[in-house]
């Protein structure tokens, strides 16, 4: 790849600051990408590119770097539901690319706009349905239910061919979560043990201390169910539960994954919404929302591996620590069931954020002259096994796969209209919705719901 032009729609928005220009500056920096590289960022707003830029580093407290970004990005001023207004873009581009030009055009824009802006694209020849070296990337959430995203995705299929489109849940390109299934297939410890037999139970845990930003106008219309189980936590349950695949390559691992969510029950009793204190006065937010900032939920994944094996969803905003991890735990062995000492499960963490690594809790003898025991960890921390501390974000990783026609990391339609499904079961449930402060105020009736959920 010689050249490659990022077409950012949605320009002026908290993604494009907060993760896509820090990406691409990192890409850049580090030569990952070529030095040919632009950026043509559209917006609404009359700016010009120092100004956009300005602005943009203003709203993330300074962090990008000017100087080089301003030799790659261009600010282009464009209504882009207005199809009259493509035709300037086109010339645009056609002064850049060539026929080999990697052009990857970015909707970092909401969902009801997905259908408009591609066909806008599409009309106004910018992107040629088949010509592979142009893609469309759609940020999620990818609809707000089934029936909206399966109409997003069959006019999709008008405008571009399936290996055009590339659908982003942007957990997938997380340190971590690529390394699951090696850590899963590749160490006979874990392999061996990974059936309903040996495992208790599965936690997935995504904690925010951060409220909603400035997203209100969206997170209003979708809450933490939509906004986060239905993609990243789904994503997650399916890497865990998943069985070998046939082989590593892209469709057969999604295979695997859309047999698991095929096969997922959720326990409608046990869901949990709560909702933080000061919601309601979050700009754009309905005064009487009910939308809910924290879920949580038991589901079973009923295929042999896992029947009977709960897996305990949670995530919110404003809770007490910020932190994504997945917990296996362990049964006990039957020589400890005996023995009836204080002693613990195994348990597996795998650690997303803000650390990444693994870590492994042990039963242990205390040292000495004692018998008494304790629980030990055994730790791996990516981040700091790296000797230059060089922590890739998800978005670096995903931008630099769709650059180079990487598809792996992306989400097939089949995956998402399957969480959509599951996620339409309970829309319409109207559990209540309880207030907090802290996420102690939720813990007693979580457990009340199930004594091992935390
Ligand atoms: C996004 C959600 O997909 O993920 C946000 O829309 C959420 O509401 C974010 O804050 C969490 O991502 P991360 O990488 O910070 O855990």
């Amino acid at each position: 790849m010689k050249k490659l032009i990022f077409i950012i729609f949605g320009s002026t928005g908290d993604l494009t600051s907060r993760k896509l220009l820090p990406a691409i500056q990192k890409l850049y920096q580090d030569k990952d990408i070529p030095e040919e590289s632009l950026v043509i960022a559209l917006g609404r707003k009359a700016y010009d590119t120092n100004s956009y830029l300005e602005e943009m580093n203003r709203s993330i407290h300074g962090q990008l770097d000017l100087r080089m970004l301003n030799k790659i990005v261009h600010y282009h001023q464009i209504q882009i539901t207005n199809l009259n207004e493509y035709e300037r873009l086109k010339q645009l581009l056609e002064q850049y690319a060539d026929k080999a030009t990697r052009q990857l055009f970015y909707l970092a824009v909401g969902p009801d706009l997905f259908i408009d802006v591609s066909r806008n694209i599409y009309q106004s020849g910018l992107v040629e349905k088949g010509n592979e070296t142009q893609a469309v990337i759609f940020e999620k959430p990818f609809g707000h239910d089934l029936e909206s995203a399966t109409k997003i995705n069959h006019e999709l299929w008008e405008f571009f061919t399936e290996k055009q489109i590339f659908r982003i849940d942007h957990y997938l390109g997380k340190e971590m979560i690529q390394n699951l299934l090696t850590v899963r297939f590749a160490n006979r410890i874990f392999e061996d043990v990974w059936y309903n037999r040996a495992i208790k139970n599965v936690k997935i845990i995504v904690k925010e201390t951060a409220g909603i930003h400035n997203r209100g106008g969206y997170y209003d219309q979708a809450g933490a169910l939509k906004d986060m189980v239905q993609s990243h936590l789904i994503q997650m349950l399916c890497l865990i539960a998943m069985e070998v695949p046939l082989s590593y390559y892209s469709e057969d691992v999604k295979n695997e994954k859309v047999k698991v969510i095929e096969n997922i029950s959720i326990e409608k009793e046990s869901i949990v919404f709560g909702q933080y204190d000061g919601y309601l006065n979050e700009e754009k937010v309905s005064p009487d929302s009910t939308t809910d900032t924290f879920v949580f939920l038991k589901a079973f994944v009923n295929t042999p591996r896992f029947k009977g094996v709960p897996f305990y969803l949670m995530t919110g905003k404003k809770l007490d620590t910020k932190q994504s991890v997945i917990i296996i735990e362990f049964e006990e062995t039957i020589e400890q069931r005996k023995w009836n000492l204080p002693l613990s499960t195994n348990k597996l963490f795998i650690k997303i954020d803000p650390e990444d690594g693994v870590g492994l809790r042990l039963n242990s003898k205390v040292p000495g002259l004692t018998s008494k025991t304790e629980e030990v960890e055994l730790e791996y921390f990516t981040s700091s096994s790296n000797a230059f501390g060089n922590k890739s974000e998800a978005y670096e990783k995903l931008l630099l796969d769709a650059a180079t026609y990487h598809k792996s990391l992306f989400t097939r339609w089949d995956e998402i209209e399957l969480a959509w499904r599951l996620i339409d079961q309970i829309k319409d449930l109207e559990p209540t919705l309880h207030p907090y402060h802290h996420f102690d105020d939720l813990k007693a009736i979580i457990l009340e719901k199930d004594e091992h959920a935390l």
